[in-house]
């Protein structure tokens, strides 16, 4: 007797197919055991005959039955190995490999997002609608550098926002930064083997890189950005670069020396990639235009994400490449697919053609101010003049330079996770190991407001 549950929120025909399928795995059903037909068994059930003419039909595409013509449906005889191991078969409970971090209270790690911050019924409106709207798209394999609706939407606002020149043709829809970093090197590696970084810089760009052969050359970062001196003296022709919000010391790139850069890259054939990773968070003065901007048609890769404000764990960024490297991108990719998932990708051409993008940024932006102007009142009132802060004004983290006895970086971080805090180390942002004074590198964006205050006031106790 088979039980069919109308209440049950699975559909009938796929529950007499899994209670069938069960009596045929588990040797209840004999192989070549004749099945009733699709009329007694709809009338046995008091249901339709197409409940079970669906259960019969999708157990017969996987094989548990065969039909023979004007005599029915009748058991396959199946593996020997197949229905003993099906027998009583429960999901292995798999036990989940530990946790690279204890739970921490107070997580000041610099990459975070306030868990509460995710748009998730606008983004599960546009998901619907996209999912009704594109069915045949999604049949299919999308455009290999990006749904093309997606790139005129971030043309657009990257134009806006940004005063990026591009077309959409320029733009490449990507996985997160390594993949277009690593997009980038395969692109690159023919005329090109040494790559300049900002140190200290995104640890990030240095492992791709490295990992792609690419001699790396780190070069030092002051308050006007890259040191254009040293990146000349270096035989690097390649630079990556973070010029509107150093990464990690939160300087602007000042526009006489974007224009030095650009000469560098203009003068010797050389690539400049800008990563403009955080720049919908600047908390004073006007935006800072992009690198891009300043040279549209010149050797400049603009890349962005949506990390920063939307959420990391979509995977989801973008390049421009510059026509000098649009024809070479083509030929060496024409027969590769986008990895980025159609339906993500359609998800978010919808939530920026709604407005809802540039509302969400407005939002993230205000609420991240808050956080970041908090976090300045507690290193104020708990440190006072033992520590100075660098990079204060856009992001989701500050830099904070201890002044005089302090025990250190490493200590610093193991005194801290005593106490439930989770520090990032600064040092990891240096290719030439821990600088000679103490740097914390603090992120605020997945703390509320409270636990920034806390877990500064806790921190600033570790040393008196
Ligand atoms: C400098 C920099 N660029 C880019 C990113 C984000 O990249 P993705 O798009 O891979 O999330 C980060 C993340 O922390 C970053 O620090």
């Amino acid at each position: 007797m088979y039980i069919l549950d109308h209440n049950d929120h699975e559909p009938l025909y796929k529950q007499l197919y899994k209670q069938i399928r069960e009596r045929v795995l588990s040797g209840k059903l004999p192989a070549h055991a004749k099945l009733p037909s699709v009329r007694d068994l709809a009338v046995e059930l008091s249901t339709s005959r197409n409940t079970v003419d669906g259960a019969y039909q999708e157990l017969y595409a996987e094989g548990y039955i065969y039909s023979k013509e004007r005599s029915g449906y009748f058991v396959s005889a199946l593996d020997q190995y197949a229905a003993p191991l099906s027998r009583n078969h429960e999901p292995r409970q798999q036990s989940r490999p530990p946790q690279p971090s204890p739970s921490f209270a107070y997580d000041f790690h610099p990459a975070r997002l306030d868990p509460a911050s995710f748009p998730s019924a606008l983004w599960r409106t546009c998901f619907l609608e996209c999912l009704r709207e594109s069915s045949r798209e999604f049949s299919l394999y999308g455009e290999p550098q990006g749904d093309w609706v997606l790139r005129c939407a971030i043309q657009q606002y990257l134009e806006r926002s940004r005063a990026v020149i591009c077309e959409p043709e320029q733009i490449v829809i990507c996985s997160g930064l390594q993949h277009s970093l690593e997009l980038v090197a395969h692109l690159l590696q023919e005329n090109h083997s040494t790559v300049a970084v900002e140190n200290p810089g995104y640890h990030l760009p240095r492992a791709v890189f490295r990992n792609n052969r690419f001699t790396i050359v780190p070069v030092p970062v002051g308050t006007d950005g890259i040191n254009l001196e040293a990146l000349r003296a270096s035989t690097s022709t390649i630079v990556y670069v973070t010029p509107s919000h150093q990464l990690p010391m939160g300087f602007v790139m000042p526009v006489s020396n974007r224009l030095n850069l650009i000469d560098w890259a203009e003068s010797g054939g050389n690539i400049i990639i800008e990563d403009d990773y955080d720049s919908e968070l600047r908390y004073h003065g006007k935006p800072i235009p992009s690198l891009q901007g300043l040279r549209p048609d010149g050797n400049i890769v603009y890349m962005g994400t949506f990390s920063k404000v939307l959420s990391p764990a979509l995977r989801l960024s973008y390049m421009v490449l510059p026509r000098s490297l649009l024809a070479r991108f083509k030929l060496l990719y024409q027969d590769y697919f986008s990895v980025v998932s159609l339906l993500e990708q359609k998800t978010m051409a919808k939530f920026m053609e709604l407005g809802h993008w540039e509302r969400h940024v407005r939002r993230m932006r205000i609420a991240n101010q808050k956080k970041h102007d908090a976090m300045l009142k507690a290193i104020e009132r708990c440190f006072g003049d033992r520590a100075t802060v660098i990079g204060q004004g856009a992001g989701l983290h500050v830099v904070l330079r201890l002044q005089g006895e302090n025990p250190g970086e490493t200590e610093i971080i193991r005194l801290a996770a005593q106490r439930r805090i989770n520090l990032f180390p600064f040092s990891a942002t240096c290719v030439t190991g821990a600088p000679a004074e103490t740097n914390l590198l603090l992120g605020f964006g997945g703390m509320t407001a409270v636990e920034i205050e806390e877990g500064v006031e806790i921190l600033s106790r570790i040393f008196p």
